[in-house]
């Protein structure tokens, strides 16, 4: 088990930033949300500002959202269209959609500023199935060999469904008491119990590819669920439906705040599917949000000092332990 430490505090954190949200690959939204020249979404990863913006040639790029003037933001969180150029929100520094520095204003070649010197620092990109990933780390290796055992599972001939619904929650409780809720089924029949209408929750297993953690359990008649149940190291749950499929980013928002960002991507014909979907997910996440939010209160109140997991059921939960710790403890 992990130390309850690690699940509380500023410096829990900075830690958990550093040594995992920023070299890993995070899920930042798809192709289809930037189809126009300057089209970008930006959100803070790992505690880091970070743009991926559509450039003039068709592909994509991503920067950190980091003037190299004095440290304005380029653009504020979100989507929107920049035209052709980065302007910083300060003081106007203008930044080609590549990175490179186009103009300083009144900055020039006499006072021996050199503008190569000043492109935006860059941002790792890679995309599957048109799925956009960043990784903060430059060094780290593709996207690909992270998501090969999902590649492998992935339904023969799904379609490319639109993106159709997003929501997101807020839930007071540390990323890492929320991921290890996610990677378990033990809790389904207590939190849970109208799953087992749709899955048999008896059967419900859990296995451990790589750095993938795969969910399953026997569909029942018309089950609205049954499909196949993935989850990407760090922080992103894949859920593939016969309709579509479900994005669920959880994203460290502060030691004990995380935020939930679901993306549907579905079949815009069933909209009825969708909408009971909705329902169940709206249904799901508030059950789940009032267990974690209590367990995140028992951590902090310094009595529970550390359990045990279920061999049988907390398999993932005991992997993503040790994968942090692994993880907290290189250099
Ligand atoms: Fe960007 Fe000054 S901080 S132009």
């Amino acid at each position: 088990m992990l130390s309850v430490d690690l699940y509380r505090g500023e410096d829990a954190l900075r830690r958990d930033r550093e040594r995992v949200l920023r070299r890993t690959w995070q899920f930042m939204g798809h192709d289809s949300q930037t189809p126009a020249t300057g089209d970008y979404l930006a959100d803070v990863i790992g505690g880091a500002p970070v743009v991926v913006v559509r450039k003039a040639d068709g592909e994509i790029a991503a920067f950190h959202n980091v003037c190299r003037h004095r440290a304005g933001a380029l653009v504020a969180d979100g989507a929107g269209n920049c035209g052709e150029a980065f302007t910083c929100r300060y003081h106007g520094w203008r930044y080609a959609l590549d990175g490179r520095l186009r103009n300083a204003i009144d900055f020039g070649a006499s006072e021996g500023f050199d503008p190569r010197n000043y492109g935006l620092f860059p941002v790792r990109l890679e995309a599957w199935r048109g799925l956009l990933f960043v990784n903060l780390d430059l060094e780290a290796s593709p996207l690909a060999n992270l998501i090969a055992p999902l590649a492998a599972r992935w339904p023969d001939g799904q379609a490319a469904f639109p993106l159709t619904e997003r929501r997101s929650h807020r839930i007071a409780c540390n990323w890492k008491t929320y991921v290890e809720n996610y990677l378990e089924g033990y809790h389904l029949p207590m939190v849970h119990p109208e799953f087992d209408a749709d899955v048999v929750v008896a059967g419900y297993r859990t296995e451990v590819v790589d750095r993938v953690i795969f969910a399953s359990a026997p569909p029942r008649d018309a089950s609205v669920y049954g499909g196949l149940w993935g989850w990407l190291w760090p922080n992103l749950g894949v859920n593939v439906y016969r309709h579509g499929y479900m994005i669920e980013r959880m994203t460290a928002v502060g030691p004990t705040e995380t935020r939930l960002d679901y993306f549907y991507f579905f079949d815009p014909a069933r909209t009825a599917e969708l909408a009971a979907m909705l329902k169940v997910s709206d249904l799901v996440t508030a059950q789940d949000l009032q267990v974690c939010e209590e367990v995140q209160r028992n951590l902090e109140a310094g009595i529970y000092r550390g359990g045990v997991l279920s061999p049988k059921h907390e398999n993932g939960v005991g992997w993503f332990q040790d994968r942090i710790e692994g993880a907290l403890s290189s250099v």
